[in-house]
């Protein structure tokens, strides 16, 4: 059995995550940690909060005393660390948050976790026996890819682009220090774009589907050709789940989906797959009368061209073979299935998204929706 602390379990990824493992794995205590920024969320956990091996504690990464605390008061073995600020565009717009949360908040999270179990340890002199560390990055610390580049591996040199992705390489450089300079147990993995429920709708996936519901535009950053590699968030959780498991301490292991789209043709995609619900159920045009769908005309009559991101990145893609080859790993949701259950579940889950839409999704997209 074993007592896991999950940083940023109410965000996309870490909610996602929790539900797995506590299928998985239902003797498992689980303490959640999440400082509830505008991306988490605790109706992400909605499903799970009765079961009595969930503990949420909302707190701040950067409390290292309280996350020490923690770690004595529930023996916790294993952290699994989620928490981050996760959107490119917003570390354009203000990347002071990316260095205190990615860079300072994963430090001081080391820091605990070697004061209790290393420092500490076992009460007899040595390390608590079993600790893991486990680093959740993205793909995105290697840079940008040319169309014929190979995919990255876990030899490609560093280049981050985005003061979102500078800020996780630098945490991924902490992680790797505390195991050679002070020998916590850690591993790390480097993940592809996810996509799934509970993605916060500021994302490319989930904001394409709620503005063809609602008749929005569908921003298009320049010509829609840059290119991402797209896994079913389900299948990252169950990438990480085999890295904590059989995954050898120091390393570092890519995931990803094996599945490069183009912007546009993943949101030319997602168009189509609404405009067949639409079609088959004419409930939804009641339900969503501002939609094309709706009105005798199809989704993709939404899509506008705007103003390019900044230091946009051209292409990303994972080369998972270590993965595979050391732990067994493979993606289990195809693409095509994973964006039907994706759709399906936005339908399904109007109340999570009005909830998330009063809020601060919307006073995002004001600020920072431009047409080009
Ligand atoms: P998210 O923005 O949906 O969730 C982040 C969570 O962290 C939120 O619940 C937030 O409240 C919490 N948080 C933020 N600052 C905190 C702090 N100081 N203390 C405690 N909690 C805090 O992000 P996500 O998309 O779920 O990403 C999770 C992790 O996975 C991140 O580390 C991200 O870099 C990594 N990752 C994401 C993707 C992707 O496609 N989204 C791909 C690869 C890797
Ligand atoms: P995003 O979901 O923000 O993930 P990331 O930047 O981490 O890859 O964006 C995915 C791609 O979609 C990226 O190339 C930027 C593009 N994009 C748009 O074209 N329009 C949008 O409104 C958004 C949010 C993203």
């Amino acid at each position: 059995m074993k007592s896991l602390m999950v940083t940023g379990g109410a965000g996309f990824i870490g909610s996602n995550f929790v539900h797995y493992w506590l299928e998985q794995y239902p003797d498992d205590r689980i303490v959640v940690v999440d400082a509830l920024t505008y991306a988490g969320n605790r109706d992400n956990l909605s499903g799970v909060t009765a079961n009595a091996n969930l503990r949420f504690e909302h707190a701040d990464i950067n409390d290292t005393e309280r996350m020490q605390q923690l770690l004595r008061d529930e023996v916790i073995d294993t952290i699994v660390h989620f928490a981050a600020e996760s959107h490119v565009d917003r570390s354009i717009e203000g990347p002071d948050a990316f260095v205190t949360t990615n860079v300072l908040g994963t430090h001081s999270l080391l820091k605990a976790a070697r004061q209790v179990w290393l420092i500490e340890g076992d009460g007899d002199g040595n390390p608590l026996a079993g600790h893991r560390f486990h680093h959740v990055s993205t793909d995105e610390v290697y840079g940008s890819l040319e169309p014929d580049d190979p995919a990255f591996t876990e030899r490609t040199a560093y280049a981050p682009n985005s003061p979102y992705s500078a800020s996780k390489a630098a945490s991924d450089f902490l992680v790797r220090a505390y195991h050679h300079t002070y020998g916590l147990d850690v591993t790390t993995s480097n993940c592809s774009n996810n996509y799934g429920p509970y993605h916060f709708p500021e994302k490319l996936i989930p904001l394409v589907i709620l503005n063809i519901l609602h008749g929005k535009a569908l921003p298009i950053y320049g010509d829609g050709k840059n290119i991402r590699d797209w896994l079913y968030v389900e299948d990252h959780a169950y990438g990480i789940d085999l890295v904590i498991r059989q995954g050898k301490v120091g390393e570092t292991y890519n995931i990803g989906g094996c599945n490069e789209w183009t912007n546009i043709d993943i949101v030319q995609l997602v168009c189509k797959l609404i405009d067949q619900r639409f079609d088959a159920d004419e409930n939804l045009a009641q339900r969503f009368p501002d939609s094309p769908a709706a009105n005798g005309t199809t989704s993709n009559t939404l899509i506008e061209f705007v103003r390019d991101r900044a230091g946009h990145d051209f292409r990303y893609a994972i080369d998972a073979s270590f993965s595979e080859n050391e732990l067994g790993y493979a993606p289990r949701v195809t693409f095509e299935e994973g964006i039907e259950r994706t759709i399906d579940w936005y339908l399904a889950n109007e109340s999570w998204w009005q909830a998330v839409m009063d809020g601060s999704y919307q006073a995002w997209i004001e600020t920072n929706y431009k047409a080009a």
